[in-house]
């Protein structure tokens, strides 16, 4: 048997181990994730309201209930967990899916301002990662200001604005559902610093913005003036053209007089985040203007706009393993088709798959070709790898490594503590929103660390 242990239980490193097992019977897999629960930023980055994308949690779930494939949570891989030359040691091959969980920085004055904080930090709160901190990012706040115009920036305005009604009824903690429905944020300002026809939202989730109940999307039509494929639209590719005319609806309807705003703004780039009081209390933006190659330059014209809030939501970039390659250029680990380069050579049987892979772009579904690329290199050095004996069963010598495995039947505790959770709340399913919720659901011993997966009992 081939033994591949999987870094990572997000989507990417979950299509790997489908992709692994289902094409070759010979394949056992471990998954292991830092975390005692499963499937990375479905769990922990998808938006709370969006169930049905929430509930791809239940098509991966299967993976992992797979005879041939165990779930090794709370096993932290590289600095302060199992070191990467021993995983090596203990697998025959080992994939690195462990996604790209860093914020990038803004670069301006005044980002580390008491208010400011990355969507990372935002949406970890409202997801209940554990490692996420309460820090009343919505006490006495006015106005909100979210910088970027991509998927996570529409995530985070949206939850902004949302009313508890129809927060109550997801998986969101108790703690940020409290404090969401207690909010006084009305306005809500998502600013990109060049046009709209570069926006990098796509068109589904930004019409959902013009659909919230005492909400209405704002638009100023001089700003979609100035980018110069809006009088042309015939120049744009399909999924701009739609953003835009999305857009320009917006800008010509009359104002409904809900309660919140949410203003899209375009062509403002930001330059400091202003102190007012020891905390923010607005952001300094430069007029920009398109420089006819897809950039844009500044104008030296300045405006400052309102928020006690800013939400910096300017993407992800993936943070370096201890004892793997890593081009900080790209946020990435060198790779050729999913086998690892070290100095530009490939490494026997290391691999990597999803944002690890490819840097942090694309929904879920960009993960299963990806995944599917990364085990086809590895199923072709597979009779190669399987030539080195194994020291033992890697679950002993995991622990002997100082890692304490937090099994399938530990997730199925904390699963069944968040069902009950939310029942004594009147909820559906509530999320345990901390590390002693986790552990206490889980279990002194680390529930079923001694029987690890679903179907593994055999092995
Ligand atoms: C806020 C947000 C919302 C999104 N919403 C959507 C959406 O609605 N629809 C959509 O299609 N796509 C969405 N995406 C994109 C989608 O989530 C990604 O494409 C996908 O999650 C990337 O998969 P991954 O497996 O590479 O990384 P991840 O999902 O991040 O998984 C990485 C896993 O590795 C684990 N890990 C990290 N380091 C270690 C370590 N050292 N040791 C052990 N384990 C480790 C982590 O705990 C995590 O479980 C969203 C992304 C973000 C950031
Ligand atoms: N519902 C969904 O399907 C969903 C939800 C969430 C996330 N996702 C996916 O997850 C991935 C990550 O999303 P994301 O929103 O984090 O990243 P993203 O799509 O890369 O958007 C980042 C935004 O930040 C802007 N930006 C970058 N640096 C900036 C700076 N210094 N100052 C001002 N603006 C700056 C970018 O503008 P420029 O273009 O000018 O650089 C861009 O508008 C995407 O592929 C996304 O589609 C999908």
């Amino acid at each position: 048997m081939l033994r591949v242990a999987v870094v990572g239980s997000g989507p990417s490193g979950l299509y790997t181990a489908q992709s692994l097992v289902q094409r070759e019977p010979g394949v056992l897999v471990d998954v292991l994730d830092r975390l005692p629960c499963p499937y990375g930023l479905v769990r922990y980055g998808v938006a709370p309201d969006h169930e049905k994308i929430k509930s791809l949690q239940n098509t991966l779930r299967p993976v992992l209930e797979h005879d041939r494939v165990r779930f090794l949570g709370g096993v932290r891989v590289g600095s302060g967990g199992v070191p990467t030359t021993r995983l090596r040691e203990l697998y025959h091959a080992v994939v690195y899916c462990v996604g790209a969980a860093a914020d990038r920085h803004l670069g301006v004055p005044g980002e580390e301002l008491p208010g400011s904080w990355s969507a990372t930090e935002f949406v970890s709160w409202y997801s209940a990662h554990p490692d996420a901190a309460d820090d009343g990012f919505l006490r006495g706040v006015r106005s909100a200001v979210v910088v970027g115009v991509g998927n996570v920036a529409v995530d985070v305005a949206r939850i902004l604005a949302r009313r508890a009604a129809e927060l109550r009824p997801t998986d969101m903690p108790q703690a940020a559902l409290t404090a969401l429905a207690a909010s006084g944020v009305d306005e809500i300002h998502v600013v990109g610093r060049r046009g709209p026809s570069q926006a990098r939202f796509t068109t589904k989730e930004l019409r959902e913005l013009g659909g919230l109940p005492d909400t209405e999307a704002v638009v100023e039509e001089a700003e979609l003036a100035l980018d110069p494929a809006y009088g042309d639209p015939s120049r744009l590719a399909a999924a701009q053209r739609r953003n835009v005319e999305v857009l320009r609806d917006w800008a010509t309807a009359p104002s409904r007089g809900a309660r919140r705003r949410i203003r899209l703004r375009f062509f403002l780039r930001p330059v400091e985040l202003l102190d007012v009081d020891g905390r923010v209390g607005a952001v300094r933006f430069e007029r920009t203007a398109p420089d006819a190659h897809g950039g844009v330059t500044g104008t030296g014209r300045y405006r400052d706009v309102e928020a006690q809030l800013v939400l910096r939501s300017v993407g992800y970039r993936g943070v370096p393993l201890e004892g793997l390659p890593f081009d900080r250029a790209r946020g990435t680990v060198p790779h050729l088709a999913g086998r690892v380069l070290r100095d530009g050579a490939v490494a026997p049987g290391e691999y990597v798959a999803g944002w690890i892979k490819r840097g942090p772009t694309g929904v879920i579904g960009t993960n299963r070709p990806c995944a599917k690329e990364t085990a086809t290199s590895l199923l072709e050095d597979a009779p190669v790898l399987a030539r080195r004996e194994l020291p033992g069963e890697p679950l002993g010598l995991l622990r002997a490594a100082g890692a304490e495995p937090v099994g399938w039947a530990g997730w199925l505790a904390i699963e069944r503590a968040e069902a009950e959770l939310g029942a004594s709340l009147g909820r559906g399913v509530v999320k345990l929103p901390d590390w002693a919720a986790l552990r206490t659901a889980v279990g002194p011993a680390g529930a079923g660390a001694e029987e690890p997966s679903a179907g593994s009992g055999e092995r």
